[in-house]
């Protein structure tokens, strides 16, 4: 189904699918229309849970845009290995132990886009510095650990302080939300200045799930 371009994006992610069958888990989502897959890799001391890794990632075939949230301690020894297995994307925390701009730097060498996330209780102070620097914000939007929580609405303001901010150093960043996104919050999200959502259990006990994508790009 052809959904009017508002220049929103839907980004997939597979911790909400049916993981034992993965890859077309993901081409259900992106035939359903969402833009990107995301893939969230936890490593149990970053965050408590551990997800999957750069061979999980390598694993999905098919080409399509792999949206690589890592949710890890040291994101700098990890970015060879996801360029590696095909991501487009990686976007890490600034809350890591890694140094942000050789990280981003590390991404970039890559010939991929980078991305920089902060956590809810994390100002958009934490990331103002590197605007210009990577492609996308990531303001996450529950704590970063598990799918399925429930929208903390308290993040918002600092997806407008970012979006404001951009617009003077770099005008065509995208920020993006992550946790919690469903009908009632994907419009607050856009209207805040977020143009990448990301949904996953939402997404994928969806009962139609083109529908949901529209819904969700809509706003
Ligand atoms: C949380 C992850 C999110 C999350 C999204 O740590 O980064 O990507 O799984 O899932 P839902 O949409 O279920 O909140
Ligand atoms: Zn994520």
């Amino acid at each position: 189904m052809e959904i009017s371009d508002n220049g929103i994006k839907i980004s997939a992610s597979l911790l909400g699918c049916d993981l034992s069958k993965a890859g077309e888990e993901a081409e259900r989502a992106l035939k359903a229309g969402a833009d990107w897959i995301h893939v969230d890799v936890m490593d149990g001391s970053f965050v408590e849970n551990i997800s999957y890794g750069a061979p999980f990632q390598k694993a999905l075939k098919g080409d399509f845009f792999k949206d690589t949230h890592l949710m890890v301690s040291r994101p700098d020894r990890q970015i060879k290995f996801f360029a590696e297995s095909g991501s487009n994307m990686i976007t890490f925390h600034t809350e890591s132990d890694s140094d942000i701009e050789q990280t981003i730097g590390l991404i970039h060498d890559a010939g991929i886009m980078a991305g920089l996330s902060i956590k809810p209780n994390t100002p958009a102070e934490a990331v103002l510095p590197y605007l210009h620097k990577v492609e996308m914000i990531l303001v996450m939007t529950v704590e970063p650990g598990y799918g399925g929580q429930g929208f903390l609405d308290f993040t918002l303001p600092k997806v407008t302080q970012i979006r404001e901010y951009a617009r003077k150093v770099n005008p065509s960043l995208m920020i993006q939300v992550d946790g919690g996104i469903n009908p009632e919050t994907a419009p607050l999200a856009i209207r805040a200045g977020a143009d990448v959502l990301v949904s996953g259990s939402c997404l994928f006990k969806a009962e139609d799930m083109s529908k949901m994508v529209e819904k969700l790009k809509k706003g």
